[in-house]
This record gives structure tokens, sequence and C-alpha cells, in this order.
């Protein structure tokens, strides 16, 4: 039972684009409201915002971050959270069933990033609402001054532009769950008109179009080549969304989704290769990630979470992440890594409190989950280019995917520094050796493993450090063969210089 894996120096896939270790932070449950914004805690900033968290999602090294939805972009009126916070109007927000305070708006969210050291990425309402609101936001946050909006801004204590690069036209607009979803055709078309009025604002704004929900969704492929054929020349990037989730006590299948991930970049690459060639256009689109993460729907759809009470900042989708869920989210990194080509950015979605890496007790603790950990230590060690290695392993069957490699890896690359991210799928412990010799690398700086004999094992409010990173003990560099035996059901990253 043994893995090789061999590096070959030429074999590039893209330079690191920071933007692959995006995030997302939604109006949703507590993911704002009593998470990274709660004015009455103890670590408060003059804006409301918690320190605490602030310093959790800066380990964790998020970058761009996507916002304010989501599904709740479909329903919101970007104007009510601007101005004098009392003024601000309390809306329902019918994605989620909750009550929208409109206390935290883009001028809080752009000085909560400027903590936090991360890029914004913007969505537009296309749901309820379409071209004039998209413009005017844009007008709002990127004109600099002497229009309406900007000046409005600059009266609201914002005297520089946001200049936003990145914006997401609409959200999940084939969901039927969607305030406003659409037809491929109708959406497409709105798509295209909008992100050509925008870019008629600013040439250089790079713009996302919606791609499918999830690979599951009846209309995936068709959406994706009806709205480009509308759509190509006017937009930047495709997203798409993956949530995974251990079905039916099916751990060896689960272990396995990022095959999935795989498969659902491979499709929208081709179908988008598919309409430029046909357009005959000399231009890439793109693939932007922008919500990819584990999340148990299933029991969240069964759960009465959302009731017929309109709350403000309920418990929504708060998902408690074990060690198993940590593994294949380390492992659904190193897939979005391994496409970096095309993947050229990526949100987690999401942040705090709502399916995140991050929890927070009002007015208590904030800590990490298990699915912290492969994201922090991908996103400090991944530096310079992204390597794919060859992998010369033995399979385990899955009852979903059929036969799966039993070990995943990628590695990074950058002058004399590099770094080797690695999944063991199976059950039992694997020895496996790396041939890093044209790395021009000569010793292990760090490594480290996440795992568990109980791979169910969670960090909770009552056992906030239940798990962590350990020492992978034993991993040896020599010859230019680094050789380390994986404790099962892991993620790994072993660091070179
Ligand atoms: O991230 C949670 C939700 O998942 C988002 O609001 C939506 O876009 C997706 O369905």
């Amino acid at each position: 039972n043994k893995a090789l894996i061999s590096v070959d120096r030429e074999a590039v896939v893209a330079p690191i684009n920071r933007r692959i270790f995006g995030s997302f932070v939604e109006h949703l449950g507590r993911c704002v409201y009593d998470g990274i914004y709660e004015p009455g805690h103890a670590t408060a900033n003059e804006d409301g915002f918690r320190m605490d968290v602030v310093d959790l999602v800066r380990e964790l090294g998020s970058t761009t971050i996507r916002y304010p939805g989501g599904n709740f972009v479909s329903g919101f009126r970007w104007e009510d959270s601007v101005g004098p916070r009392d003024r601000r109007p309390v809306r329902r927000d019918l994605a989620w069933h909750s009550l929208e305070t409109n206390q935290v708006g883009v001028d809080e969210f752009s000085r909560w990033l400027k903590l936090t050291g991360s890029e914004l990425m913007m969505a537009v309402n296309l749901g309820t609402r379409g071209i004039e609101a998209a413009l005017d936001l844009l007008e709002y946050c990127n004109h600099p001054s002497g229009t309406a909006l900007s000046d409005q801004r600059i009266a609201n204590g914002t005297p520089e532009p946001h200049d936003i690069r990145m914006w997401c036209l609409g959200n999940e607009m084939d969901g039927p769950w969607q305030t406003g979803y659409m037809t491929a055709d109708d959406y497409g078309k709105i798509a295209a008109r909008t992100a050509q009025a925008m870019k008629a604002a600013d040439k250089g704004l790079e713009l996302v179009v919606c791609g499918s929900s999830s690979s599951s969704m009846p209309t995936f492929g068709d959406w994706e080549r009806t709205v480009l054929e509308h759509t190509y020349e006017h937009v930047d990037f495709i997203s798409c969304h993956a949530y995974y989730q251990e079905r039916g006590d099916d751990l060896d299948s689960y272990l396995a989704s990022s095959l999935d991930m795989q498969y659902f970049i491979e499709t929208v690459v081709a179908t988008a290769d598919h309409v430029g060639n046909k357009l005959k256009s000399k231009k890439k689109i793109q693939l932007s990630f922008d919500e990819w993460n584990i999340w148990y729907l299933d029991e969240h759809r069964e759960s009465d979470e959302v009731n017929g009470e309109w709350r403000y900042a309920p418990r929504q989708l708060e998902d408690v992440y074990s060690v198993a869920d940590a593994v294949v989210l380390g492992n659904l990194l190193i897939t979005l890594l391994k496409n970096h080509d095309r993947v050229a950015s990526a949100s987690l979605a999401q942040l705090v409190n709502v399916i995140a890496p991050i929890m927070t007790e009002p007015g208590g603790d904030a800590w990490r989950q298990t699915t912290f950990f492969p994201f922090s230590v991908t996103s400090r060690l991944a530096r310079g280019e992204v390597l794919r290695p060859r992998i010369d392993v033995g399979t385990y069957s899955t009852e979903v995917y059929g036969d799966a490699p039993l070990v995943d890896s990628v590695v990074t690359s950058d002058e004399g520094a590099a770094a080797v991210f690695l999944v063991n799928r199976g059950r039992t412990p694997i020895e496996v050796q790396v041939d890093v010799a044209q790395l021009g690398v000569n010793e292990i700086t760090e490594a480290v493993s996440l795992f568990d004999d109980d791979v169910y094992a969670k960090n909770t409010l009552a056992e906030q450090d239940r798990v962590g990173l350990t020492g992978l003990v034993g991993a040896t560099l020599a010859d230019g063969v680094v050789t380390v035996t994986l404790p099962p059901v892991s993620w790994s990253a072993i660091a070179l210089g």
C-alpha cells in the first residue's frame, strides 16, 4: 500500500492568484448580525465589528469576499443599507424568511474588509431589480465624486470610492428557490444588457455571470451554453456552486466528493470553450467557483429553522463540521488549485456561523471549526505556481463514483520553497513518496496533518479545541524524495525550503 508522486517543474497549471482563497459573507442567519457584527460584544470596535472574529478571518487567510448574497441579494434594495443607520428601514428577507435591519451595508462592510485585508466582490440584484439599480450601486461604490450617488457616498462618510473590481450578475438564477428566477434565455438577455451597461461605465470591471447552482441541476450544461451565448463578449467569469455532504452513512463516496467537483469544472470549461469557438471569440471565460463547501442541506431542509416567524439573525445553516468534513474540504481546495488555469477565483461559502469555518457565540467566544485548518494552512503555504503532480496510487471502491484514487495531491512552488498538499481518502495508513528533486528544496520546514481516531470528532462551543492540526510525525526528505505515512482519512501539508 504505497503511493508514488512525482513533480515535474514544467507541469505548471498557473501562477497562484490569491482570489482562489476567497470567501463569502451573506446577510443570512448569524453570518453578519451576531457574527462579524455585534456592537455589544467585548471585542467590538467603533463600527460594531467583533475584533476576535477579524483576527480569525486574518488567520484563515481568506482573500476576496463575495457579498451580500447569495439568495439574499435577489430581494435586496441596496439603498436601504447606506446613510444614517437610525433611518435605515427594516425589511423582510424572503430568501431566508427573516428580518433585515440594514445596520450593515456596503460602506460598513468595506471598512470591515480593510480590517481583514480582503477584497470585496459585490453581487447585484437581478431577481427583483435590474440594470438601473445595478448602475446606481456601481456609481455609488466606484465613482470618485461629483455625481449624485458618489456625492451621497461621500456625505455618508466614505470619501474614497470602494473601487470594486469583481461583480456578480445576480445569484443562482437557475434555481426555482431564487426570488425572480428565470429561464436561461431570459437570464442570458438581462445579464448581457446589465453587463454591457456596467462596462460602459467602467470597461475594466470583471463580471461574473451565473452558471449552475450545482452539477445536479436538470438544466446543468444547457444553462451555461445558453447564458454564455448571450453574454460571452460582455462577461469575464461564469460561476459554479457546489456543496457536498455525507449521505446515507456512505463515508467512502463522501471522501471522493472532489471527483464531482472535477467533473463539474471540466464540463463548464468544455461548454464555455464550445460557445467561444462557435462565436469565433479570441477570449476565454474563466470560472468563478464562488460557492463551495460542505453543507448538510438535506438535514436543513427537514429542520424547522425556517418556520413561519420573521426573526432577526436566527440560527440558520449552522453546520458543525467533523474531521471527515475537513478532509473533504481540503480535497476540494486541492481540486480548485489543480484547475487554477481556469478556476481563477473561488469563494468558500460561507465565512462565519452559516456553513462556516468560524463560529461565534453572542457575547461569548469565537472558535475554529475543523474545516478552518486545511483552508488556513493552504492559503498560508501555497505560493508561486501550482504544479500538477503525477500520482501513481491504488483505488478503492465507492458507491457513487466507482473506483476512486486513494490519494490526491497538488504542489505549489516558489523559487526554492514549495508545498505539497495531500489527502488520504482510505481507511488505512498509506506510505507516500513524493519526488521533489526538481524543486530545488533541501529541507522540510513544516509538516502538519488533520486526522483523528474518530472521523466524526468536532469542535463545539463546549469543546472548542477538540480537533486541531497535528505534526506529521516521521516525514523525511532524503535524496530529493519526501517519504511520509499519511494517517487514514487525513489531510496533510508539507512545506519545503
Ligand atoms: O450559501 C448558502 C446559499 O446557497 C446561498 O444563499 C445560495 O446562493 C446557495 O443556494
